[in-house]
């Protein structure tokens, strides 16, 4: 079969991404408002984006350092609710129906970076989701245990049992992305589920197993939470990714640290994705020998999740081979280390 040398896809769109703020919200907002229209704006920032008054804020200054970007036409930022213990269910209510919040995030409290506000018992706000079961809000999910006992490869498939699926069963016209899926457990349990249930799939989860992190010595730039599983593990989400089904969509979980946070004896967990994004999905579809599934995963299942309609402009990419960027200066003296940084990729944005 032969693969065509360019591909034009509706403008993508990304469910899952860090801005982070400041001098580092500058550097790396523009790699994502460039090529997608609009983006799920996760919100643990430091001090998290836990109230309507926050993300009003936070979407003011993220405008700001974006306003020229997405061919022009401007990048749309969707904010999320950073769910604690103390969430009011007026303030997540007043914030969805006054088009602030477009979802709100549950962080298992000690899951990941800036998750130590985050909810330390599920029942505790039980009336928050209540509000947006009935609401249609969704309830964006960072799909871990926290228990240190249970292995941290075993972490996310122990939440599907443990939390999600009994909190489905208790709410069951509650919407839910599974965010970050890594497991084949995670593709089937959401492919059993109708569609109230989406799943977002990174770039780097389709690209790296857990032997990546240790090739040749310890990885720091490839540890990230969910942390990468077994190959058997990555296939499954390649399979999921380009089957066409309206479950999966792209969200590329892009979470910028610099070299000295990730160069550390305790090396913070994420991966700077976005100044290659869609040139890697592309990558990996057409590897799959997929490109023509790349559209409904990248621009196509996740508004149609949402409830919006698919972006009406356009994107072409051609096969190119260009090298991505060893590092971005991102002020103060400070850098970041971008996925697959100083290596070849094959695809590139027209
Ligand atoms: O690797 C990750 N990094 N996983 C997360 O859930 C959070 C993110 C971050 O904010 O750095
Ligand atoms: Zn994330």
């Amino acid at each position: 079969m032969t693969s065509p040398s360019s591909i034009t896809i509706r403008r993508p769109d990304d469910w899952h991404v860090h801005l982070r703020d400041d001098e580092m919200l500058l550097a790396v907002a523009p790699f994502t408002a460039n090529v997608f229209a609009r983006a799920i704006i996760m919100p643990n920032l430091k001090k998290p984006v836990s109230t309507t008054a926050d993300a009003t804020a936070y979407r003011k200054r993220i405008i700001n350092a974006t306003s020229k970007s997405a061919g022009g036409s401007g990048f749309t930022p969707l904010m999320t609710a950073y769910l604690t213990d103390n969430t009011s269910a007026a303030d997540i209510e007043n914030g969805f129906k006054t088009g602030v919040f477009t979802a709100a995030k549950l962080y298992p409290a000690g899951a990941t970076t800036n998750s130590e506000s985050g909810v330390t018992d599920i029942e505790k706000i039980s009336a928050v989701v209540e509000k947006m079961e009935e609401l249609s809000m969704p309830l964006l999910v960072h799909g871990e245990v926290t228990n240190p006992e249970i292995d941290i490869f075993d972490r996310e498939a122990v939440f599907i049992d443990r939390v999600l699926e009994p909190l489905l069963s208790k709410h069951p016209a509650l919407k839910v992305v599974f965010e970050h899926i890594t497991t084949s457990q995670a593709v089937h349990f959401v492919r059993a589920q109708g569609p109230r249930v989406g799943a977002t799939i990174t770039a780097h989860h389709l690209m790296i197993n857990r032997s990546d992190m240790f090739r040749g010595g310890i990885r720091p730039h490839l540890y990230c939470l969910p942390i990468a599983k077994r190959e058997g593990h990555r296939l499954s989400l390649i399979e999921a990714a380009t089957s066409g089904e309206k479950s999966f969509f792209l969200g590329t979980d892009t979470a910028p640290h610099t070299v000295h946070a990730k160069e550390s004896a305790c090396g913070c967990a994420g991966i700077f994705s976005s100044p290659a994004a869609i040139e890697m999905y592309a990558g990996v579809f057409d590897d799959a020998g997929a490109l023509d599934k790349l559209e409904t995963f990248a621009s196509l299942n996740g508004p149609a999740f949402y409830g919006m309609e698919a972006n009406s402009d356009e994107i072409t990419l051609h096969r190119e081979t260009w090298k991505i960027p060893e590092t971005i200066d991102v002020g103060g003296g400070e850098k970041v280390s971008p996925f697959m940084a100083g290596s070849e990729i094959n695809w590139m944005i027209s």
